[in-house]
């Protein structure tokens, strides 16, 4: 489970390198898993431009808000404006979480159409608590073994996330971490020992590849 750390002199520079990674698994086409989240909209954007076909592409969501698609909450909502709504050939499949259900119907509906399905790309974010997904420290989903999707409750809003099962599946994991607060989290995700109170830190291809791009301020508590 080799990590591949990249730092990037800005984000704007890690979002192009990511954009570009993006744009090169549109390319191979196959199943494709996309996160929230501020940091990757440059990237889902720029990824538009450098490959407008993503007709071999079935796109998924490493994590749902439980909202309806047009909530601004909805990562749903936040790909289609800054990424499929750009493309000049759609995309194969969009499987949205239905995030309007009840959170466990919504859960239970992305469970069934991920059977069999193992990702060739997935592209996550940190949070400053080292959550990735809806993979929130210590939360019991973290601990999911036999499902690939669960519902998360949370004070803000309930979610639907992969698991760790069906994400270290993945042919290629693709992080994408920029900010000075993203620091401490960043590095307890990419150079201390695996811990479910970093759930980023448990989450790497199991025979793939996992790629880690960060700006020079993420990268700041790393070991030189
Ligand atoms: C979400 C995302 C989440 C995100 C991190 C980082 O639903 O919010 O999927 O896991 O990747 O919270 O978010 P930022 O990129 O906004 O810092």
């Amino acid at each position: 489970m080799t990590l591949e750390l990249r730092v990037s002199a800005s984000a704007e520079t890690a979002c192009r390198e990511a954009a570009e990674l993006l744009a090169a698994a549109a390319e191979r086409g196959g199943h494709v898993a996309l996160s929230g989240g501020s940091t990757p909209v440059p990237a889902y954007e720029l990824a538009a431009r450098l490959a407008p076909d993503w007709s071999r592409v079935e796109v998924w969501w490493a994590d749902e808000r439980c909202v309806p698609p047009d909530d601004p909450q909805s990562n749903y909502g936040l790909v289609r404006r800054s990424l499929l709504d750009r493309l000049t050939r759609d995309a194969a499949a969009v499987h949205r979480v239905r995030g309007e259900l009840p959170p466990t119907e919504a859960a239970d509906a992305y469970e069934a159409k991920l059977v069999d399905v193992v990702f060739d790309f997935v592209l996550l974010g940190i949070g400053p608590d080292g959550h990735t997904a809806s993979l929130f420290p210590n939360d019991p989903a973290v601990d999911e073994l036999r499902r690939r999707a669960v519902a998360v409750q949370r004070a803000d809003v309930d979610r639907v996330t992969l698991t760790i099962p069906v994400l270290i599946a993945a042919e290629t994991i693709v992080f994408l971490v920029t900010g000075e607060e993203k620091a401490p989290a960043a590095a307890r995700a990419f150079a201390a020992e695996p811990d479910p109170a970093t759930p980023a830190s448990l989450v790497r291809s199991a025979s793939g590849t996992t790629i880690a791009l960060l700006d020079r301020a993420a990268a700041g508590h790393l070991p030189n």
